[in-house]
């Protein structure tokens, strides 16, 4: 009999797909803490998390028997794939149910920053009616820079053509002609920074992307720029921002992510004009349990017929 453990109160219907299988037993848990989780991760063939549960080196090498672990959701910057990749055990994740909530919540954020919503519904309970203060700008005809067109990308670039923005976008993994047919134009990083109005990051966190956008990165930025961020904290380097919002080079910045998680009494939070929400994007009812089926049914065949999908991991020597 297998054993499967789903952390993170994964959504219920991980455990309706395992029970379709014979021979797998599922138990699903909340987020544990660290050395609970240290103590009883031996008993299980593979184990799924969401974004809470750090797998730490402590806990991959405490589970001797692991075969899989499985991520519902994208990032997995929350395991530690290389000590994983060293014990042969294979990390897979579930890309694809979280792309429409994420790009959804991004729109959503692009909005609120330019119209000042959060702003001017602050205003408003406290009783104050002052229009003038809280004008916003139009993104009608506007450019927005996406950094990274990959799936979420992509759907947020196809979302914001509807509101008459110029998409440009840098992704050195897509070809221009693809970027065309999607109807983005595809520019250098400076090119795009240099002309966008309004920015959104798409990337994972990675050695290459970690702090990608800085002081100048900033620098080349149009004035009155708007940033925003519901991918990965870290892209951004919050110091570098907080100094960009403090000169009033960057109007206001729109972020879902942050370095730090939670990110306590974070200094960029007395900007007025900008807004934050506590890494929202997948955080549907919907995504949750497409995130959840998905990696189930992976994990599940991976055991019982040695089927791998969305690997992350390279095979180990
Ligand atoms: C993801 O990586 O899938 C999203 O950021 C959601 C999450 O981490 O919970």
């Amino acid at each position: 009999m297998y054993k499967v453990l789903l952390t993170d109160n994964i959504a219920e219907e991980a455990v309706a797909v395992f029970s379709r299988y014979t021979g797998i037993e599922a138990t699903r848990v909340g987020t544990l803490e660290k050395n609970d989780l240290v103590r009883i991760i031996c008993g299980y063939d593979a184990v799924i998390v969401r974004s809470p549960t750090r797998l730490t080196r402590d806990h991959i090498a405490a589970g001797t028997k692991l075969k899989f672990i499985g991520r519902a959701g994208v990032g997995v910057d929350n395991i530690d794939v290389t000590e994983a990749t060293a014990r042969g055990i294979i990390v897979m994740n579930a890309p694809r149910g979280n792309t429409v909530s994420t790009a959804e919540h991004t729109v959503a954020m692009i909005l609120n920053v330019a119209r000042r919503i959060s702003q001017a519904d602050r205003s408003i309970r406290r009783q104050e009616w002052d229009r003038k203060a809280l004008r916003g700008v139009e993104l009608y005809g506007k450019t927005l820079g996406v950094i990274g067109l990959g799936r979420v990308g992509r759907e947020v670039a196809r979302r914001m053509l509807g509101f008459s923005m110029n998409v440009i976008a840098a992704d050195p993994a897509i070809s221009k002609e693809t970027a065309v047919g999607w109807g983005v134009e595809l520019v250098g990083l400076e090119e795009l920074l240099e002309r966008s109005h309004v920015i959104t990051a798409h990337v994972p966190l990675d050695a290459k992307t970690k702090g990608m956008i800085s002081d100048r990165e900033i620098g080349l930025m149009k004035d009155d720029v708007l940033l925003v961020n519901c991918a990965r904290g870290g892209v951004f380097d919050e110091v570098a921002v907080k100094q960009g919002l403090d000169a009033g080079k960057i109007a206001g910045v729109a972020l879902d992510v942050y370095e730090t998680e939670p990110p306590g009494a974070n200094p960029l939070f007395s900007h007025e004009r900008s807004v934050f929400t506590p890494h929202l994007g997948a955080a549907t009812a919907e995504a949750q349990v497409r995130v959840a089926v998905e990696i189930a049914e992976k994990v599940a065949n991976a055991l019982t017929k040695g089927e791998i999908r969305d690997r992350v991991n390279p095979p180990s020597d």
